[in-house]
């Protein structure tokens, strides 16, 4: 997520706003910038790299003077990390400076229609629209110059807007991503989040769905789109700074397992437009996909996970034969690649070593390479042929969670997408499959909502010393996710397989109590998997069970079990990886362990 920090008052902005940059430095970003109204025009700084190359080029902000502006730190999704993509953008006219954090949707139609009105672009960025459109909008009423402008615009937005015509205020609007309001004496603040203004004051407004704030020194004013004044309740933040940075949970793995409804829908809703999936982001032609002879998936960790889960529903949907690698494994096994094979490499950092030289062994032999990449601008989306982004956020937490859940949804639309286009799905499959999508982030947050059923079974079973997760199909490929969560965070020793292999030797380590976690979403395998539950409890294994909540059947033969939502069995794995990444998360936290960072991990492994 982008940073944003806006001050207006009797003080000199720009070091405040470096200050409050600053702290925001831990949510991750590729450059930084500011805009300071110095008494004639707006003065706008940025620079690609960390905050401290920006804080030299303007000396703190000495350099920099003016006492009211906007500053903001970039984590990109259009548009590489580079200096004239980073934030604030100022309109050509040089009258309004934009700082945004979010997703413009329809930013390329708005562009092309603002260049035929004779406007042009310097940066590559979605957020230099909105300064041009407000622009193109203003006739001296600033308000409603921002009313007008975000009637157009489609997509998510967190924005700080600062007009030279109106240097006494600084303008802050949301839309689906956050934004407060700090209250000071004197003067006052916009910020992303409350770590940036904690210093300043621990007084907020929070805005809500579409409010404008216009922030004066002397006061501050909330509308909705309307116009109408909207009256606000200020909040007292007790939080600590730490506290503050993880948005008031305990860890940055909780923030950000509560922000994959937010995260996938801003994944999948950018590339649906009128029932139909728009991927943009690549050139890979029909008649490509059409003379594919198969599909290699190659990354580590759970982004292999994801890869396992991809090789199900891309061979049950496209009917193109797919192996699956883990990357160190990939690079020496003279896989038989080439120019008929596609690559899809799967990295949430795009920095790790394995994975990067598979992708450039693989480019080697020929082979036409699409990397699913969550840091815009990184080793392997930069090397590539073909990026689709997920637009998770910076995901601090070294165990993944927003990430692998949005690498999911892009394996999603790929199946449904090239299903499509080579002939392998009906046209009713894929209006159903869109529908499914849709709704998916809604059911990913109803999920969510029964963790504390989890957190109940977390203190029931945090002391095992061995835990097995088994599945078939979809849900092995799930059970390889949840044991490698509960690994990692808790150091509790445990085993992923398929149900149906148990009973070739591994069965021999189920003893008295045991938990056995069962996978069992998948409907045409449940009697399946009831069979493999009869077996280890045969042997005193206890069992907990996850299906769906339609299928409470599952308690005749488990000892305790956890529902998710029905959704399309493509998209169960959404789903069922709730539940595992909070078991092992609660379970971490029982024990005492440091969950963000835990020992012997590194969030991403850049050394082979
Ligand atoms: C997953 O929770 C781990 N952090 C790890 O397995 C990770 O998925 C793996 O190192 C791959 O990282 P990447 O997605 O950044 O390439």
């Amino acid at each position: 997520m982008c940073g944003i920090v806006g001050y207006v008052g009797n003080d000199q902005a720009a070091p405040i706003l470096l200050k409050g940059l600053e702290k925001l430095e831990y949510r991750g970003y590729d450059s930084a910038g500011v805009a300071v109204y110095d008494g004639t025009s707006i003065q706008v700084v940025k620079k690609q790299g960390r905050l401290k190359v920006l804080e030299d080029k303007i000396h703190n902000g000495a350099d920099l003077a003016g006492t009211v502006g906007i500053g903001h730190t970039r984590w990109a999704t259009h548009g590489k990390p580079s200096d004239v993509n980073a934030h604030p953008h100022l309109s050509s006219s040089g009258r309004f400076a934009v700082v945004h954090n979010g997703i413009i949707e329809n930013y390329l139609s708005l562009k092309n229609s603002l260049i035929q009105k004779g406007y042009s672009f310097v940066s590559e960025t979605d957020t230099e629209v909105i300064a041009q459109l407000l622009d193109y909008f203003y006739e001296g009423d600033l308000l409603d110059a921002v009313v007008r402008t975000i009637g157009k615009i489609e997509g998510s937005y967190a924005l700080g807007i600062l007009c030279r015509d109106q240097p006494d205020r600084i303008i802050g609007i949301r839309k689906d991503s956050p934004l407060i309001v700090g209250l000071g004496t004197g003067e006052n603040f916009i910020a992303s989040d409350i770590p940036a203004i904690l210093g300043k004051t621990r007084d907020i407004y929070r805005l809500k769905e579409n409010e404008i704030a216009v922030v004066e020194k002397t006061g501050v004013t909330v509308y909705n789109p309307k116009k109408v004044f909207v009256s606000k309740t200020p909040c007292h933040i007790d939080w600590d700074v730490s506290a503050a940075e993880k948005g008031g949970y305990d860890h940055f793995m909780a923030k950000e397992i509560m922000e994959q409804p937010k995260a996938v829908r801003d994944t999948i809703s950018p590339r649906i437009k009128n029932g139909r999936i728009v991927l943009d982001d690549i050139q890979l032609t029909e008649e490509q996909l059409r003379n594919l002879s198969r599909i290699f998936i190659v990354a580590c960790g759970s982004a292999y996970h994801v890869g396992v889960v991809a090789k199900y529903i891309l061979e049950r949907y496209t009917r193109i034969p797919v192996e699956v690698d883990v990357a160190s494994e990939f690079r020496y096994r003279a896989p038989v690649v080439d120019n008929r094979v596609l690559v899809i490499i799967i990295s949430q950092s795009g920095e790790t070593a394995d994975t990067l030289a598979a992708l450039r062994e693989a480019k080697r032999l020929g082979a036409r390479t699409l990397s699913i990449v969550n840091v815009v601008g990184s080793s392997i989306a930069n090397e590539s042929d073909d990026v689709i982004y997920t637009w998770a956020g910076p995901e601090i937490a070294v165990a993944t969670t927003k990430a692998y859940s949005t690498q999911l949804a892009v394996i999603y639309l790929l199946a449904i997408y090239i299903a499509d286009k080579i002939g392998t799905m009906k046209p009713e499959e894929y209006r159903h499959y869109i529908s499914e999508l849709e709704a998916l982030p809604d059911k990913i947050e109803k999920t969510l909502s029964g963790r504390d059923h989890v957190r109940q079974l977390a203190r029931r079973f945090y002391r095992s010393n061995d835990i097995f997760f088994i599945g078939r199909n979809l849900d092995y490929a799930m059970s390889l996710e949840g044991s490698l969560k509960l690994k990692e965070i808790s150091y509790i020793h445990s085993e992923a397989y398929a149900a149906g292999e148990l009973k070739h030797g591994t069965i021999s380590l189920i003893e008295e109590g045991t938990l056995v976690v069962a996978l069992a979403t998948q409907q045409k395998l449940f009697e399946k998997m009831m069979g493999n539950v009869k077996e280890v409890k045969a042997r005193g294994a206890v069992v907990l069970g996850v299906t769906t909540e339609d299928n409470q059947q599952i308690e005749k033969e488990t000892d305790c079990a956890i529902y998710i939502p029905r959704t399309c069995e493509m998209m169960l794995p959404s789903l069922a990886v709730l539940p595992l990444q909070a078991f092992a998360y609660y379970v971490a936290s029982l024990k005492g362990c440091d969950i963000d960072k835990p020992r012997n991990l590194a969030k991403s492994v850049t050394v082979e």
